[in-house]
């Protein structure tokens, strides 16, 4: 079983949404297991035993929020050779920093000797670029994007670290 965690933090339920979308991609592809954790109640064993993480994070002021920023900084359990992919939303798309979010999380997880998964243009339709990410409540296209990111990463696990 390959398996597969994700983290977020979410206020008003957009971020949150990602995440579930995410999870319903993934567990397209067989012998997937996700758990779904806020960055307030980490469950530490199914981190542990997880071989791909996802962290998602609303932007604040063009980068992660503080809840997801300390979430990330006391992390605890060790993720190295562990694969991470991010997410973001935010209520501004084109200017409002979502992929800047993206991007603090991507060094979150590469301080920490995770590999980063990019699916970029190249990996099907939608592209999920640096990640997945959503203008407020993911619909339509972005929630696509959420789900492809998640069917994406498990493919690629299940590839890296077959089915252990
Ligand atoms: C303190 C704060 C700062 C924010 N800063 C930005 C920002 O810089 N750019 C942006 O596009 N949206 C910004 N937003 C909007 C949120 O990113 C957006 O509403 C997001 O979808 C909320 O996610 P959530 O529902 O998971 O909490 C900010 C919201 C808050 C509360």
């Amino acid at each position: 079983m390959l398996r597969i965690s994700i983290v977020y933090h979410s206020e008003t339920g957009n971020t949150e949404k990602m995440a579930e979308l995410i999870k319903e991609g993934a567990l397209q592809v067989a012998g997937v297991e996700v758990s779904l954790m806020t960055v307030d109640r980490l469950d530490r064993k199914a981190l542990d035993e997880s071989q791909v993480i996802l962290f998602g994070t609303p932007t604040y002021y063009g980068t992660v929020s503080w809840q997801m920023k300390k979430c990330m900084d006391t992390l605890p359990v060790r993720v190295e050779g562990k694969l991470g992919a991010p997410f973001a939303s935010a209520a501004w798309p084109g200017g409002g920093g979502y992929e800047l979010a993206e991007m603090a999380l991507i060094q979150g997880m590469l301080i920490r000797g995770m590999m980063v998964y990019s699916g970029g243009v190249v990996v099907g339709r939608p592209p999920t670029h640096f990640g997945a990410v959503s203008h407020k409540a993911p619909a339509g296209f972005d929630a696509d994007r959420c789900r492809k990111l998640g069917e994406n990463l498990a493919l690629k696990g299940k590839e890296l670290f077959g089915q252990p």
